[in-house]
């Protein structure tokens, strides 16, 4: 069946599924301190009602699955659900990003399970500034999580590194020097306006150009490769002394919303078509009384057809989302 495409034209082939809005770091751009307002357990998403969803979505030719939390390594036995997930017919393609605290123990068990493709969350490899920004002492257990994995033979690896002006700066070149010994792509976000604690404006966004220019004046020239996978929300460069390539999600600088191929199932079961959206739909009910796979099929194509154009960042009609980031799932 051909995916849904909505009414501009995009396709969506791409689903992001939430496992848990907990978190056990506290990234400020993401987190509170203290956050109070967790979903109880009985409002998350079971296994088999996910696990069902999948395969209505996979029928529909949605064959590409992102795992996020919160942090998804939190969620118990986790690497059930993506057996089940690879599992599933019409599943081409599943992946996992985490923050990492989590990874040194549970590479093997994920590994077992089937995954191959990380992404792992890291701005910094400086133990200060991690505690500054996550509020938690674990840059040693990330650094341990990534090495285990890699050791394992994972897929090619890559590191989501939000980018904060004046905060991540002396950062930015150790980080690339980083993926360039290991082989990993690192991927800096541009800092967007998902926090809990409405911390964002335009002058907290470490842009895309200047972070390339500090690569450049490092490591010399980067060539821009042309889009492999259209889209893909990176935009990658490859360092012309062979050292790999580096990626930018430049949400704020480049919004590439115009690819976008991506709908999000919250931990809680609301479909979510862009991260910034403001309404959302349901499936949680039509899962838990009984309706048809139809009904879930047909509110996945609702969904897919109120998407918006995209979010208005760069406007002054931008109104954030009424959820944070953990409470979305990236
Ligand atoms: N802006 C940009 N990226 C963010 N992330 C979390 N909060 C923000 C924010 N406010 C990133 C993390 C995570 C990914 C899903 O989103 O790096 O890995
Ligand atoms: Fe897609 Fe929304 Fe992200 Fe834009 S902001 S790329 S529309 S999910």
């Amino acid at each position: 069946m051909p995916a849904p495409v909505d009414t501009f034209g995009r396709i969506h082939d791409s689903l992001r599924i939430s496992v848990t809005d907990r978190c056990n770091i506290r990234c400020f751009y993401c987190m509170p301190e203290e956050p109070t307002n967790f979903q109880p357990r009985a409002e998350i998403l079971s296994f088999e009602e996910i696990e069902r969803f999948v395969r209505v979505a996979a029928g529909m030719g949605i064959n590409k699955i992102r795992l996020t939390g919160g942090e998804p390594l939190l969620r118990r036995d986790l690497p059930v659900l993506i057996e089940k997930i690879n599992g599933i017919a019409g599943v081409r393609d599943i992946a996992l990003t985490t923050n990492g605290v989590r990874l040194a123990e549970l590479a093997q068990p994920l590994y077992d399970a089937g995954l191959r493709r990380l992404n792992v969350h890291l701005d910094t490899l400086d133990r200060e500034r991690f505690k500054h920004i996550t509020r938690r002492d674990d840059l040693p257990k990330v650094l341990a999580g990534i090495d285990r994995a890699q050791a394992l033979g994972f897929g090619p690896m890559k590191i989501n590194a939000v980018a904060v002006k004046n905060l991540v700066e002396s950062d930015i070149v150790p980080m690339a020097r980083f993926g360039r010994e290991r082989g990993i792509e690192i991927r800096y976000i541009e800092f967007m306006p998902l926090d809990s604690q409405s911390l964002w404006d335009r002058s907290k966004v470490l842009l895309m150009d200047d972070m390339l220019a500090m690569l450049r004046a490092e490591f010399g020239d980067l060539e821009a490769i042309p889009d492999q996978d259209p889209r893909a929300p990176a935009t990658e460069f490859r360092y012309k002394d062979g050292g790999g390539t580096v990626g930018f999600i430049a949400s704020v600088s480049k919004p590439f919303c115009l690819n976008c191929n991506r709908i999000r199932l919250t931990a809680d079961g609301k479909l979510r078509y862009c991260l910034f959206a403001i309404e959302e739909m349901d499936v949680k009910e039509l899962l838990r009384s009984g309706a048809p796979d139809e009904a879930i099929e047909a509110r996945i194509r609702e969904n897919v057809r109120a998407k918006w154009l995209g979010h208005q960042i760069n406007t002054q009609q931008f109104v954030p989302p009424p959820r944070p980031m953990y409470a979305i799932g990236g």
